[in-house]
């Protein structure tokens, strides 16, 4: 069983600390974030420890894995410094904020010999997966156009860092990189993106961006993203091939629906898919990367397609920023 520790108590790190807390391959052996008060009442619910500080964990335990759901911006820092450690890490998406970051993070992880797994969940929902496995069945023959779209409220996180540009470079990078990394997975490389977005105007806080892109192979997908709905979080997909269509809704699937007149200061900041399942996406992604860990198995999703998801995502900035479409 692998020793696991997560840095950061906020939306994302509850969940994966949930997750491995259920896990029979880990055991969850600390919580680490200066916001004391709130992480120890987390690890309290989870049987686990919270600490202020990584070092205060070090000084405690010595996790084999440690998995960083910190802001965006923080990433490389933390990353770099547990593969220093010879710690391997699991990381939230998106990889990092920049280029040189992501990079950064890559070649330090291999130098050091440790695994860098990023947390592309979307692979691991089970409507994605079925609509890829279907494409490469080739239910729906060739692929001529796909259309996704993904959102809902704009997300509150800590020192509101998902609305400030240089942290979390606005749903493009946040959120929309969910789709950027399904369509890679589904149809490879790019080749062209144009993007506009409300980048620039009278911000707030919404945001709503149309992001189309054009593979190597053809295929033309056109993505939206928003952060503009008043509540709520949905995803749509819609697949036209030669010989069919593959569509999704989330919409169409809610097992559940709940409606509080008073919004609990304990809630998620960021709207996270529930799941009906007896295991949810988060659970399974989680699950996958620690049997990668244990018995050397290559991941569903590897570092080197979560800086390519990256890439996609800071082209549709560049778009956006220059009004001209960019081409590989
Ligand atoms: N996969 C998904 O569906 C999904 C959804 C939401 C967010 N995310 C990603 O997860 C990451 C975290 O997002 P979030 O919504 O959980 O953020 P959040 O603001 O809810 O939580 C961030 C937490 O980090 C803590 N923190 C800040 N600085 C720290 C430091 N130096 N050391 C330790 N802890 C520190 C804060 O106290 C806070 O508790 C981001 O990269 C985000 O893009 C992924």
């Amino acid at each position: 069983m692998l020793k696991v520790a997560v840095i950061g108590a906020g939306t994302m790190g509850s969940v994966h600390a949930t997750a491995y807390s259920k896990m029979s391959s880990a055991e969850l052996v600390g919580i680490v974030d200066p916001r004391r008060e709130h992480t120890a009442k987390l690890a309290s619910s989870l049987g686990t420890k919270s600490y202020d500080t990584l070092e205060n964990l070090l000084e405690a335990n010595d996790p084999d894995v440690v998995d960083v759901c910190v802001p965006t911006y923080l990433h490389r820092t933390y990353v770099e410094r547990l593969a220093r450690l010879k710690k391997h890490v699991i990381c939230e998406k998106p990889i990092s904020r920049t280029l040189e970051d992501a990079r950064a993070m890559i070649d330090t992880c291999n130098k050091e010999g440790v695994d860098l797994y990023i947390a592309q969940v979307v692979r691991f929902f089970p409507e994605y997966k079925r609509a890829h496995d279907l494409l490469l069945d080739g239910a729906v023959g060739e692929t001529g156009t796909v259309y996704a779209m993904r959102g809902g409220v704009f997300p509150q996180g800590w020192q509101d860092w998902y609305a400030n540009f240089d942290r979390c470079g606005t749903l493009i990078v946040d959120m929309m990189i969910h789709d950027f990394d399904f369509l890679r997975w589904c149809y490879g490389d790019i080749e062209r993106v144009f993007a506009k977005s409300m980048w620039g105007r009278d911000f707030q806080r919404l945001d709503h961006a149309m992001v189309s892109l054009r593979f190597k192979s053809g295929v033309i997908a056109l993505c939206e993203g928003t952060w503009a709905h008043t509540d709520g979080f949905r995803t749509r997909l819609e697949i036209s091939g030669k010989e069919g269509i593959i569509s999704h809704d989330s919409e169409e699937a809610v097992a559940i629906r709940s409606s509080f007149r008073t919004r609990s200061s304990e809630a998620a900041g960021v709207a996270v898919p529930e799941s009906p399942l007896n295991h949810d996406p988060y659970y399974l992604e989680l699950e996958h990367f620690i049997d990668c860990i244990e018995h050397g198995k290559p991941p569903i999703v590897s570092a080197e397609d979560g800086y390519q998801a990256l890439e996609i995502s800071l082209a549709a900035l560049e778009s956006i920023q220059t009004g001209k479409p960019v081409e590989w």
